[in-house]
């Protein structure tokens, strides 16, 4: 053998060796149930750390430490840090978070359903105004349809792990919005949800699509005139302190979350860490909802205590602002699965109220 024959099989002893050695103690390591470098779940999401969901993701991390520690680390990314919510769109070519979780970039993420609906269009019942009464509401129809509700998602490859209540939109503008003709001619900032523009067109306000990290400088710039979302959404993100903006307590809309994951990842973890992670997930959602439910009330009384003004509307004016034109109301429910719409009137504790008696016809007429 020459010595250069001699140094490669040197070498190539020495790569199998190391392989070798790498195969057994990843051997080792599963047989001892824990693994040499944990597997790091990336959660992206955009809100504020004392939000809701905000909350949830690090509960979420506390809990996989404390029961995965080993095995499993997570790393949250808040305030549209890593990527902005929903789908890459046809104009903004970045990618976002369901761009980022398909390829494999971060791992877990909770986008509102309205950034979802236009491409899983199961999910635009969410977004029709003055549907659900309240979270608990939304939350109820959501577990008894959720399989019709996620089947696109799951096509593509995403699994939905939970729904986590947001809760209930109000409304904020530059001016006092008493009445619903108090909205023509604004503009006002809204998800990328084509059912949430059909919902203010049909009140003659314009609408701005716009990633929620953009809405306060937006806002500030009077680039737009206003801007619907939660109290704790809204006091997180301190539209109070911009000083041209009224609030109204609406209700008109519900915000809701899917928390999702990938197949690709997913389907890697073992099937006891994914048991685990279940459980945790479980116990993160009752959370979620609980704070959804407190914040609603603590941030509207914190806006009160900063001297804002927060007056409730009329609802059936609104409603019927909304839904009382027929050729607004094609627009609204355009894709709405009619199965879903009955299912949404049978959980609703007063099926007699707007916007039931309004869209009656509609249903009735495409059944079957
Ligand atoms: C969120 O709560 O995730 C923000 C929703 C929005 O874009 O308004």
């Amino acid at each position: 053998m020459d010595r250069t024959a001699f140094i490669v099989s040197i070498i190539v002893a020495v790569i199998c060796a190391s392989l070798l050695y790498l195969a057994g103690a990843e051997d080792s390591s599963q047989n001892s149930g824990s693994k040499a470098v944990p597997t790091t779940i990336i959660f992206s999401h955009v809100v504020g750390q004392h939000t809701p969901k905000g909350i949830g993701a690090l509960m979420f991390k506390r809990l996989v430490k404390e029961r995965l520690a080993d095995k499993v680390a997570v790393q949250v990314y808040p305030n549209a840090l890593l990527y902005s919510d929903g789908f890459k769109g046809v104009t903004d070519k970045r990618d976002k978070v369901m761009d980022a979780l398909k390829a494999g970039k971060v791992h877990l993420a909770a986008p509102s359903l309205s950034q979802l609906s236009d491409k899983h269009p199961a999910l635009k019942i969410f977004d029709l105004p003055f549907l659900f009464e309240d979270g608990e509401e939304a939350d109820k129809f959501y577990q008894e349809n959720q399989k019709l509700l996620v089947a696109s998602l799951e096509k593509d490859r995403y699994r939905v792990l939970a729904h986590w209540q947001g809760g209930m939109k109000q409304l904020s503008a530059n001016k006092s919005l008493k009445a619903p003709s108090d909205v023509q001619n604004l503009t006002f900032r809204i998800q990328f949800s084509n059912t949430v523009e059909a919902s203010f067109t049909a009140m003659g306000a314009e609408v701005k699509k716009m990633d929620f990290e953009a809405v306060y400088k937006a806002l500030e710039r009077g680039e737009i005139d206003g801007q619907e979302n939660t109290w704790s959404n809204i006091y997180s993100e301190k539209y109070f302190e911009i000083g041209n903006q009224y609030f109204r307590e609406t209700n008109h809309g519900y915000l809701g979350y899917l928390l999702i994951t990938h197949a690709t990842f997913w389907d890697k973890l073992s099937s006891d860490e994914r048991s685990t992670l279940e459980k945790i997930i479980k116990e993160v959602t009752e959370e979620v909802n609980e704070q959804a439910k407190r914040q609603e009330g603590e941030a509207k009384e914190k806006l009160k205590g900063k001297s804002i003004k927060v007056e409730k509307i009329d609802r059936e004016e609104w409603c019927g602002a909304i839904w009382g034109n027929p050729e607004k109301r094609k627009d609204l429910l355009s894709q709405i699965d009619v199965k879903l719409l009955k299912s949404a009137k049978t959980v609703s504790t007063d099926q007699n109220r707007c916007p039931f008696p309004q869209i009656g016809d509609v249903e009735s007429s495409a059944v079957d």
